[in-house]
């Protein structure tokens, strides 16, 4: 373990990517500089990160300057990064260190993952980065690092749940914040996902993967089970007037709160079914993460709603209604059934 982390930090100090918010040698880093772009980092790349940082930085130099700003100015600015609910938490979370820490970030992870928008990677990874505190950020880079390392065959996501024991139980290198980026870094650079460059690293003499196996077999896939196929009607109704009837989904679960043609609710189907549809050719495929669906799609002249919460819309104003892309396939198959 002593040699692992000393030749990866030997490696480090010589190939470490310049970031803007990594401190310079023998300087230490800015905690809210840390902060904000592990919470930048959390769904996006480094590369994409870095103008971001710079314009959130030069905007709010300060968690006091972040906690005031407005959260539309911070919507302007995340524009673009996704995933718009770590711009509101990190609005939310520069309030309450304001509140409860007067400005400054707490050290310790177990203060760290009380905060909104952070979770056990962002704490381990602050109080590493930049307070060296004996923690170790499980990230992808870090986990795929380590198990191919040790030659850990356990596919994902078991292998997050293994790798993250094994960081508990590490005895941490008192350059803590260096070692967590260490393994970053040298995921990014040399451990690659689909290249890896595994002679210049630093640790391939001892790497079991590399002495007995291929780097790309690990993180191994796991064994996906099939989705199964589920099917329903919708019914693309109109009246007289020509209005299509449309309502709304429920406020939880799939596709929640958006619009959409009524129909049967969508049921596990035997592959006799699947066949039928096919051959009327009247139906729409759709994949979502957890299943296939097939909808037969009926269009028929007909006044009356199907249930109350169902309404009456102009064909031009179907874009004025959210409608997932189901819905979308839904009403072009019923346009080109039409003709
Ligand atoms: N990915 C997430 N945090 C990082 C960091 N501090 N350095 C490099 N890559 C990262």
């Amino acid at each position: 373990v002593i040699h692992f982390a000393e030749s990866i930090l030997r490696w480090y100090d010589q190939y470490q990517r310049l970031l803007p918010w990594r401190a310079l040698p023998g300087k230490s880093a800015n905690p809210y500089h840390v902060l904000l772009s592990e919470i930048m980092l959390q769904q996006t790349t480094v590369a994409t990160v870095k103008d971001y940082f710079y314009r959130f930085t030069t905007q709010w130099p300060t968690v006091e300057s972040l906690a005031r700003a407005d959260l539309h100015q911070i919507y302007h600015v995340w524009q673009g990064l996704g995933y718009y609910s770590r711009a509101r938490n990190l609005h939310l979370c520069a309030q309450l260190l304001v509140k409860e820490y007067g400005g400054k970030i707490p050290e310790d992870p177990h203060k760290l993952i009380k905060l909104p928008g952070i979770g056990p990677y962002t704490s381990a990874a602050v109080a590493a980065i930049a307070f060296n505190q004996p923690s170790i950020p499980v990230d992808g880079n870090i986990i795929r690092v380590i198990a191919r390392y040790h030659g850990i065959m356990t596919p994902l996501p078991q292998l997050k749940g293994e790798i993250e024991q094994w960081a508990h139980q590490q005895v941490v290198p008192k350059r803590s914040g260096d070692f967590a980026q260490a393994l970053m870094d040298l995921g990014a650079m040399i451990c690659r996902p689909h290249n890896p460059l595994c002679l210049d690293c630093p640790v391939h003499g001892t790497c079991q993967i590399y002495q007995n196996g291929d780097p790309k077999q690990i993180p191994a896939k796991a064994t996906k089970k099939p989705k199964p196929i589920k099917m329903g009607t919708v019914f693309v109704y109109s009246n007289e007037k020509g209005q299509v009837q449309l309502r709304q989904r429920p406020k939880k679960g799939l596709l929640a709160n958006l619009y959409e043609f009524p129909g049967t609710t969508w049921e596990v189907a035997q592959p006799l079914r699947i066949n039928e549809a096919v051959l009327s050719n009247n139906f729409i495929k759709h994949t979502f993460t957890h299943f296939h669906l097939y909808l037969i799609v009926t269009t028929r002249v007909q006044p009356h709603l199907v249930d109350e919460t169902c309404f009456w819309v102009w064909p031009d104003e179907l874009s004025h209604y959210a409608l997932p892309t189901l819905m979308k396939k839904v009403w072009l198959k019923a346009l080109a059934s039409h003709k």
